[in-house]
């Protein structure tokens, strides 16, 4: 099933390995071709199935209005409705982990276990609202390699492997504007989902790079405290995009979350 139909939009699907379903929710402006080390160590013990939000990756085209982490969350519970009535252990990079926050709140029936990467639960200040929108408008005056040359500084660690650095580039300089437009809209709009990490009664990892310069570690302990019964893993080496700078050290992580 590399399509998943659900309401008015078409999302495309990675899928490997058997039983029990794990679904990896990707960052911004990524898709899911970030989770392929994950989907291939994983697919050892689960369904994995990664999906590009619909705007990104090969999914249905948006327009530019504010596309929200709860919009995001509805398009994934229904790929789960369509895959298996069971829960799923449910996996989100930053952007990924504000709607994974959301999926969590609002599907809590379908969460068997919940991993945070490299994210955070609080909505953005005022000036990184403001940021947002210059980050748009930036990108419309001077085109996608200008953000993404920001982007890639910010992202990864120091000394990325050029491997690394290909991927991310290839992924922001193939999303389509308006996507990156709507993305940031509706990550500017998030509301702060703090408290719904102390509502969260499942078991929990939170993983952050150690050079993660976008949700720092601080961050990242701060939402594993609140977590009822969570992990916390610093991945050596790693800036902000753990699953490709440090695949193997993120795997480790998950299949513990998972064999808990
Ligand atoms: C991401 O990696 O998804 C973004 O850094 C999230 C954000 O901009 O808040």
């Amino acid at each position: 099933m590399p399509y998943a139909e659900v309401d008015d939009v078409r999302l495309h699907i990675r899928q490997q390995g058997t039983g029990r379903v794990a679904l990896f929710i990707h960052g911004f402006p990524l898709d899911s071709s970030m989770w392929i080390e994950q989907l291939s160590a994983l697919s050892e013990v689960r369904r994995c199935i990664a999906v590009d939000l619909r705007g990104f990756g090969r999914s249905s085209p948006v327009d530019g209005t504010p596309l929200t982490m709860e919009r995001h969350a509805a398009d994934l519970a229904g790929v789960l409705d369509l895959v298996s009535e069971e829960k799923a252990d449910i996996v989100g990079l930053s952007m990924g982990g504000y709607v994974a926050l959301a999926f969590a709140e609002l599907y809590s029936d379908r969460v068997r276990s919940l991993a945070l990467l490299d994210t955070r639960s609080g909505g953005d200040t005022e000036e990184g609202k403001a940021g947002r929108d210059a980050t748009a408008e930036r990108l419309l005056e001077e085109g996608r390699a200008a953000i993404a040359e920001g982007m890639q500084a910010a992202l990864l660690a120091p000394g990325a492997s050029l491997t690394a650095r290909a991927r991310l580039r290839s992924m922001i300089e193939g999303c389509p504007y308006e996507t990156i437009v709507a993305a940031l809209g509706g990550m500017r709009d998030r509301p702060d989902r703090t408290e719904v990490l102390s509502s969260v009664s499942v078991p929990a990892a939170v993983l952050v790079g150690e050079h993660d310069a976008v949700t720092p570690p601080a961050d990242a302990e701060q939402m594993a405290e609140a977590l009822g019964d969570a992990s916390l893993s610093v991945i050596p080496g790693a800036g902000h995009l753990t699953p490709i700078e440090n695949p193997a050290a993120v795997n480790e992580a998950l299949l513990s979350l998972f064999a808990r």
